[in-house]
Order: C-alpha cells, then structure tokens, then sequence
C-alpha cells in the first residue's frame, strides 16, 4: 500500500491481541485463550484523535499497547503511514518506534526515579540519532521544556521534586520529543487533581496543533473523550461494538450497550437526561468464557433468539457511523457491512 499523499495515519484492521492461560504444576499448558482485543479495526487520519472507551478490563490498554508493537499481536494489520508494522521482526520496527510513543496513566512509576529530567529527555533525543551535539541536545531540551510548560532549570531535577500535574508534563515532553507520528495517551490524567486534568487536556490540544501527530486517547472519562476526540470507538468484551464521529456517538448512540454506557455522560439538560437514563445492569461476562452469539446480550434488554446465535457483523448505518448489533443488522441489507 502505497499512500504517501494519504490523510490516513493509522488504519488498524481485524487487530487481535489473545493472551494464553495456562495450567499445570510442572509442565504448563496452555488450556484456553483471554480474547483481551478480538478484531478490532478503526483509522486515524494525521493530525486527529480517535478516543476508546469501554468498561475496565474490555481491551483498551491493550489495543494501544499492541498497536505500538509494546505488545505482539496475535493476529491483524497495523498499517502506520501504509506500511504494515504488525508483521515487522525487531529490527526492522526499530524506526517505527522513535514515530510511536505512549503517555501512561501514573507518571510517578512511568519515569525513572533516578533520572533527571535533563537525562530523561536527552536518552530518547540520542538514541534515535535526533541531536548531534551536547549544544543542540541543551537547546532541544529547553524548548521541550518550555513547550509542555516548565522552566529550563527544571532540567537538572529529579522526577519526586515535582507535582502530579509536572510530572506528567516531563512524560508528555519525552513523548513528543522524537517528534511522532502517534500518540497513545492511556488515561493519561485519571490520576491527576481536576483542575490540572484541564490543563493536561488543554496541553496536549496545543501540542497536536503543532506537531500533527494523532492520538489515541484512552479514558473513562467520557466528558473528556468526548472534548478531545474526532473519532469515538466503544469497546465491550475485546470487541467493537460502534465507532463514529465522536458527535454522531454522543448525540446518537445506537448500540445497547453505547447507550447505557454514555448515559453516564452529564447533559446539561436535565430533559434529555431523563430521557436517555439506561442504566448498565448485571455483571461483565468472564473474557475466557464469552458468551455465544452477541458478547453483550447477557445484559442487554433487546435481546432477541438471533443474538445467541451469531455474533453481529460491523454495519454502517451513517456516513462516519458503524454498530455491531442484530437491532440494525437483520433484514436491512442495503446497509453495508465492514469488515
Ligand atoms: N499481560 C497480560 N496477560 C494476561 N491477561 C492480560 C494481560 N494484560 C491484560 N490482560 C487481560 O486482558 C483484558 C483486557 O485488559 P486491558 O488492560 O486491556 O483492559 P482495559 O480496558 O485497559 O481496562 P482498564 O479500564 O481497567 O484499564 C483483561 O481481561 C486483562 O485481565
Ligand atoms: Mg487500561
């Protein structure tokens, strides 16, 4: 594939990520599969942001972990710039990686307590060759600095000299400091103070301005999501299960599970609020032991005999608009299905 002149960053498609469990007191074996991402495809086009939320333990950390290559995929196509790194051996990933960075949820574990930011900073810029002298490394940092909001003096500090908030801006600085194509952004201010989350948010915006990257933001944040995001996918149970233009989503959700899930979101009319009150009943179903046909119909107030049977095709019911539910899917054959 071929798309030099293309808008399209990432296209993920079919992602599988499967961890085995295995069992055994001396000889491990494996006895089954935890489907943590189970064919997951979606795009990014540069400069955008496509947001993923879904219930703890669906498959978020992991679709973000794999698409990087921090994690091999089982099975799929990671295309980064049309070139497919799902496949690529070690080495030759070794000059995507410098074009793919992560942002973690915990800044305090993800820096080295025993570097300084100036070290932090300088190790990434030397090893992918980006600085050639002791000059450009200092002037290279202290734009860096300057750019996630520091001073330069902070470069000679220690990760535990700083707060929460600062912390994560050193993290984000070692981010974009090789200069990206994409960003995974892992719930990357769950663990920050409220008002610094805003600035976290209001800092990464800035920073996509300038440097085009995409990003894919992780967060059960939904009111967040829904500020940063262009594209929204809903996951449930390693799965899909809609994704669409991040409005179309919240202003229109049509699959069960997206509706209780984003009733959640506040609304500042308490009309529509009332309206829209579907809340999420039961328990999510063991990722070994999934349950046949549609994952969600367990808990979905919908179900009907189809959804124990086959689990939903992908459909397009919108321009920039899909859901994986028999609500939509059955008799309706004018609608296209994705793969
Ligand atoms: N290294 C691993 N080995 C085995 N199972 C794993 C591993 N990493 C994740 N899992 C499992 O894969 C599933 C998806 O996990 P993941 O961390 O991607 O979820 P998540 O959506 O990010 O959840 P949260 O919102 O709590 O962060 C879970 O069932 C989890 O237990
Ligand atoms: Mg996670």
């Amino acid at each position: 594939m071929n798309d030099s002149g293309s808008k399209v960053l990432l296209e993920v498609r079919d992602l599988q990520k499967y961890f085995p469990i295995k069992s055994g007191f001396l000889i491990q074996k494996t006895v089954a599969q935890l489907k943590a991402v189970d064919g997951v495809s979606f795009t990014i086009d540069k400069g955008h942001t496509f947001g993923i939320v879904g219930e703890s333990g669906c498959g978020k950390t992991t679709i973000g972990r794999t698409i990087i290559r921090l994690l091999n995929p089982t099975g799929g196509n990671i295309f980064l710039e049309g070139e497919d790194i799902a496949i690529l051996k070690e080495r030759s990933l070794k000059q995507y990686r410098q074009k793919m960075q992560i942002v973690f949820q915990d800044p305090t574990s993800s820096l080295n307590p025993r570097m300084t930011v100036g070290q932090t900073l300088s190790e990434p810029l030397l090893f992918h060759g980006m600085v050639r002298s002791k000059k450009e490394v200092e002037e290279r940092m202290s734009q860096l600095l300057s750019s996630v909001g520091l001073k330069p003096y902070h470069v000679d500090r220690y990760p535990h000299q700083f707060s929460g908030g600062q912390r994560q801006r050193i993290a984000i600085a070692r981010a974009i400091c090789v200069d990206p194509s994409l960003i995974v952004l892992d719930e990357p201010t769950s663990a920050l103070d409220v008002s610094v989350q805003a600035q976290i948010i209001k800092l990464l915006k800035e920073l996509q301005g300038k440097l085009n990257a995409g990003y894919i933001f992780i967060s059960h944040n939904l009111s967040v999501v829904r500020y940063i995001s262009d594209r929204v996918g809903i996951m449930y149970l390693g799965k899909m299960v809609e994704k669409g233009d991040t409005n179309e989503i919240f202003e229109n959700p049509m699959h069960p599970y997206s509706k209780a899930l984003l009733a959640a979101t506040p609304i500042p009319d308490p009309k529509t609020r009332r309206k829209r009150k579907e809340l999420l009943s039961g328990q999510v179903p063991s990722p070994i032991n999934r349950p046949t046909g549609c994952f969600f119909r367990t808990r979905c107030k919908y179900a009907m005999p189809a959804c124990e049977k086959e689990y939903p095709q992908m459909v397009r019911i919108a321009q920039n608009h899909s859901v994986s539910c028999h609500l939509y899917s059955l008799g309706e054959p004018e609608k296209i299905v994705e793969k």
